[in-house]
């Protein structure tokens, strides 16, 4: 069994309630019980509503919490109604922030708007988790890499520093459909290079998109791959920790 420190990201989307608490639960009884997989960094990236009462939860827990969006404007308080800032989420105890998901990309959401949130993100010592990722057209025609570099364009030497790329092509999000093994490793091999190239450094990169227990183990050969970002299979208890434990087999 590998030991290999991997991130597991939950991203909840727009799901959940208070009974959701059972569920957060007994996800960390079960990160508290396998201490086999405590290099893992389990991540629950959740709905504003449910900070503060997951945070009470996972206090005596290696289990992180992340939100999915936040406000673009650069002050930490002000008139901006429905706005919640990065320092207020800081405040809140959550660590890790998920921007430019495609499905704010498609609501408008853009590479300027990216790049405020991550600078406003950063100076809160907040981590990034940026998603990039092709269209099927995109794929399908071949410029998902030139397409994917555009995306990258938010970064800079200073925010590349706190942030985790994941890679997410659109048309395999929510839709059962993986890249082959081999575009997944010419794509990482691309955005490792890109950064060692740009910036010097070696870069995380999740994969996200579909991922689930069964196809974990295909996923856990992409070269490069430093964990997860996972929408539907991170809602049930069983779906997100036979993923998990699957990982590990
Ligand atoms: P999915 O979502 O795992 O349900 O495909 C992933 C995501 O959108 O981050």
């Amino acid at each position: 069994m590998s030991l290999k420190n991997i991130y597991f990201v939950a991203n909840w989307k727009m799901h959940g309630s208070i009974n959701s608490s059972h569920l957060v639960k007994k996800i960390r009884n079960f990160s508290n019980k396998n201490a086999k997989l405590g290099k893992s960094k389990i991540i629950l990236c959740v709905p504003y509503l449910f900070i503060s009462l997951f945070k009470n939860i996972l206090k005596n827990s290696s289990i992180k919490l992340g939100a999915q969006n936040v406000s673009n404007v650069p002050e930490d308080y002000g008139a901006y109604t429905g706005s919640i800032s990065p320092r207020m989420l800081k405040d809140a105890g959550i660590k890790y922030i998920i921007l430019g998901h495609s499905e704010l990309r498609e609501k408008g959401e853009n590479n300027n708007s990216i790049k405020k949130k991550i600078g406003n993100s950063v100076k809160s010592n907040l981590n990034i988790i940026l998603c990039v990722g092709e269209s099927y057209s995109t794929y399908k025609t071949k410029k998902s890499i030139k397409f994917i570099k555009s995306q990258l364009q938010v970064l800079t030497k200073k925010t590349i520093k706190n942030t985790i790329i994941a890679y997410e092509p659109i048309w395999s999000i929510g839709t059962g459909k993986i890249p082959s093994e081999q575009y997944l490793n010419k794509t990482f091999d691309y955005l490792t290079q890109y950064c060692k190239k740009k910036y010097s450094l070696k870069p995380k990169i999740l994969y996200g998109g579909s991922v689930n227990e069964n196809n974990i183990n295909v996923l856990k050969n992409i070269y490069n791959c430093s964990g997860f970002l996972i929408g539907g299979a991170s809602l049930k208890y069983k779906s997100f920790t036979n993923l998990i434990k699957n990982y590990y087999k």
